[in-house]
């Protein structure tokens, strides 16, 4: 049986727009609404068993709603981690038409957002660079690189990327070659693999064998794994997807997530679940184990990286 861990991913908890295709847009979008909303899914989920929490400065207040969770629960065994490298703009302005992010992965953009993230401390085991893409240059920046490695030497942590888009291959190969006094500097990677996108398969399992942790995230396609209208070229997708939910009696979610599971085994899973329902729907993957069968048919729907990421491109923020 897998030991990857489901891990809890805040990106839809702490801002009122984000990418996914939500099925629920009805929802009060008040900061107190989404602050109370994001207390109760952190309390299901530790209550239920997850330990790993992830999050990013331009998740909205994401941030500042898992430091106050954290501050206040006083859990002693939670695994946190967060990234440096966006700034959050939309200012909760619900239907921004800007962008909601603003990328920037300088040194004093890192400098700024640890003063704010250090305050995870000492529950911050993993500290990411925010996808990391090979054109912004932050692989080859040695200020940052090294600042980094100073961060890790000194509070013991990970040092990870995320990455995204059809660069995932050659960001990890150049993420693996930096080297500080004779060692990686690199020990985490939180990378999209899911059944449409799997390019990364070969280099996670890699990753996986020379003890490197492995984070997937959009592990649901964000939100494409479920039948929808706007993407009938996933039809047989969808029901084999649903046939294999009905045997199982679990969601789509739960396939989706098991496929991951089973396939690659990564370290963690991070569930993008924004209520309570969704959480507990998507940790029924860890109550069952899909055939090999099943698996080889599930990795057969697998599409091109290009088209994959030009679908996602198009996806609407609401
Ligand atoms: N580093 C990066 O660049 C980056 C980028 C993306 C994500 N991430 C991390 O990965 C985490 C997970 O990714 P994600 O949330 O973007 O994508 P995801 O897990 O692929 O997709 C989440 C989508 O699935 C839907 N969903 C989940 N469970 C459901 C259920 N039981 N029934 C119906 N719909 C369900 C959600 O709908 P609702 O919204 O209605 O719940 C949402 O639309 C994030 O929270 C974040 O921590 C990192």
């Amino acid at each position: 049986m897998s030991e990857t861990r489901i891990g809890l991913g805040l990106a839809a908890l702490g801002r009122p727009d984000y990418i996914n295709i939500r099925s629920n847009t009805n929802i009060d979008k008040s900061v107190e609404s989404f602050k109370a909303n994001t207390f109760n899914v952190l309390d299901e989920s530790y209550a239920l068993g997850v330990r790993d929490f992830d999050v990013a400065p331009s998740y909205g207040l994401g941030e500042q709603f898992l430091l106050d969770w954290n501050t206040s629960r006083q859990h002693k065994d939670v695994n946190l981690s967060t990234k440096f490298g966006y700034t959050y703009v939309a200012n909760w302005e619900i239907g921004f038409s800007g962008k909601h992010e603003i990328k920037e992965h300088s040194l004093s953009k890192l400098n700024e957002q640890w003063e704010i993230s250090k305050a995870f401390l000492p529950n911050l085991k993993i500290y990411q660079i925010h996808s990391a893409t090979l054109d912004s240059g932050v692989l080859n920046n040695t200020d940052v690189l090294s600042r980094l490695h100073e961060l890790k030497e000194k509070y013991g942590l990970k040092v990870g990327l995320s990455s995204s888009g059809t660069e995932q291959i050659e960001i990890i190969e150049t993420a693996q070659n930096i080297v500080f006094d004779g060692k990686d500097l690199f020990d985490s990677y939180q990378v999209t693999f899911n059944i449409f996108e799997q390019s990364c398969y070969t280099i996670l399992k890699q990753l996986l064998s020379n003890g490197k942790t492995v984070i997937i995230k959009e592990a649901l396609a964000n939100g494409r794994v479920f039948r929808h209208p706007q993407f009938k070229n996933y039809e047989p997708i969808y029901n084999y997807l649903e046939t294999l939910a009905n045997n199982y009696n679990v969601g789509t979610d739960a396939i989706a997530l098991r496929f991951v599971m089973d396939d690659l085994e990564p370290t963690l899973l991070l569930s993008g679940a924004s209520n309570t329902e969704h959480l507990k729907q998507n940790l029924k993957s860890l109550e069952f184990e899909l055939h090999s069968d099943e698996i080889s048919i599930l990795k057969s729907f697998a599409v091109s990286s290009e088209h994959y990421w030009q679908e996602r491109s198009n996806l609407e923020w609401n």
